[in-house]
């Protein structure tokens, strides 16, 4: 049987790679569901994730497919939770126990491997706030995967590049096996 993960985009620019994620995720033999917040849709359509995954993404935490709620259905079995791009929003939500959206309700109902890829602008990432609640997740458990220095669509070079798609698969590979 395939093993069941699950992809959270959240509302960053870097949300346009998350699809080559989650196709390579799918060609690595995955069974993937994919959550999108409300400002992800702002940047990657839910049609680009319904046709790499041939399923539907999760857009509304009362998406009727899930009578339970996706927030407790989508946690059941999971195998592996990858959160590309984690906004700074996200991150602080989770980092909260906050459960004001589908995302960080998920967040909190999942018991398996978390894995996080920030992505966002050199001041957000330098910003304090931001630096507690990213200490906060990873002593909660949270896997951080970068982010990278280099070119930010701010036009700027510096620290807050979502890692690669390639780079996020291969530091998920241990919790695949
Ligand atoms: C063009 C544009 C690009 C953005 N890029 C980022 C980003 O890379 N990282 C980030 O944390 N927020 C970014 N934001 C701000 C988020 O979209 C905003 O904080 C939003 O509330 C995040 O919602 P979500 O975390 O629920 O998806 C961007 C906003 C705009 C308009």
């Amino acid at each position: 049987m395939n093993q069941r993960i699950v992809v959270g985009v959240s509302g960053g620019i870097a949300a346009f790679k998350s699809a080559a994620l989650v196709s390579r995720l799918v060609q690595r033999g995955l069974d993937v569901s994919v959550v999108l917040t409300d400002s992800a849709q702002q940047f990657v359509g839910a049609a680009t994730f319904a046709a790499l995954c041939n399923r539907a993404p999760v857009t509304s935490a009362f998406d009727p497919r899930y009578p339970l709620g996706p927030h407790i259905e989508l946690a059941i079995d999971c195998k592996l939770f990858i959160v590309a791009p984690a906004t700074a929003h996200v991150i602080a939500g989770c980092a909260l126990g906050l459960a004001d959206c589908l995302l960080s309700t998920l967040y909190l109902n999942m018991e398996c491997p978390v894995v996080f890829a920030p992505a966002m602008s050199t001041p957000m990432w330098d910003k304090p706030a931001v630096i507690r609640n990213v200490e906060q997740l990873t002593a909660d458990g949270v896997r951080m995967i970068g982010p990278e220095s280099g070119w930010l669509a701010c036009r700027r070079v510096g620290a807050g590049r979502m890692s690669e798609p390639e780079a996020i698969l291969a530091a998920c590979e241990p919790f695949l096996v």
